[in-house]
């Protein structure tokens, strides 16, 4: 009995949250979308630098957030609250990118691709992602995008 009524709140509550929560992106999913919004050749890297980045920086996650003490980073790709986004919490910020940390934490990953193509653009390349030299830079990224295309 009490299990049914917990099914049954959870279900509720399941119902009752709104869309703009987070979702984890399929692989396939994601490369596809990043090639729709143009990031394949952005700053000369293709689709599967952007797919091994945002695997390892948040595992896909649009809702990852990781504090490293004194900022934060947000987001499928990590986005970090001392340059890029306003989190309201991070004195000095410099949101480069005006917008509000929690915004790149929804399942809409627009404004993530034009915050993350600012910072490739600036960086001239992906560098700035600490994941993508240590896991994608200079390796065979094929099974990143395999079967996607
Ligand atoms: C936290 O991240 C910011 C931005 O990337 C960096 O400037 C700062 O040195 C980092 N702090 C620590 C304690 O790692
Ligand atoms: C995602 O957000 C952008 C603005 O950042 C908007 O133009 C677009 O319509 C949204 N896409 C969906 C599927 O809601």
């Amino acid at each position: 009995m009490k299990t049914l009524l917990f099914l049954g709140l959870s279900l509720l509550v399941a119902l009752a949250v709104p869309s703009a929560e987070g979702k984890v992106f399929d692989r396939c999913e994601l490369a596809r979308l990043m090639k729709e919004q143009g990031m394949d050749g952005f700053v000369g890297r293709k689709v599967a630098d952007w797919v091994c980045l945002a695997k390892h920086e948040s595992d896909y996650r649009t809702d990852a957030v990781n504090d490293n003490g004194s900022s934060r980073d947000y987001g499928i790709f990590q986005i970090n609250s001392q340059y890029w986004c306003d989190d309201g919490k991070t004195p000095g910020s410099k949101n480069a990118c005006h917008i509000s940390c929690y915004k790149l934490l929804d399942d809409n990953i627009s404004d993530d691709i034009q915050c993350a193509k600012k910072i490739a653009q600036e960086a001239r390349g992906l560098s700035p992602w600490v994941a993508w030299n240590r896991y994608c830079r200079g390796k065979d990224l094929s099974s990143y995008v395999k079967g996607c295309f």
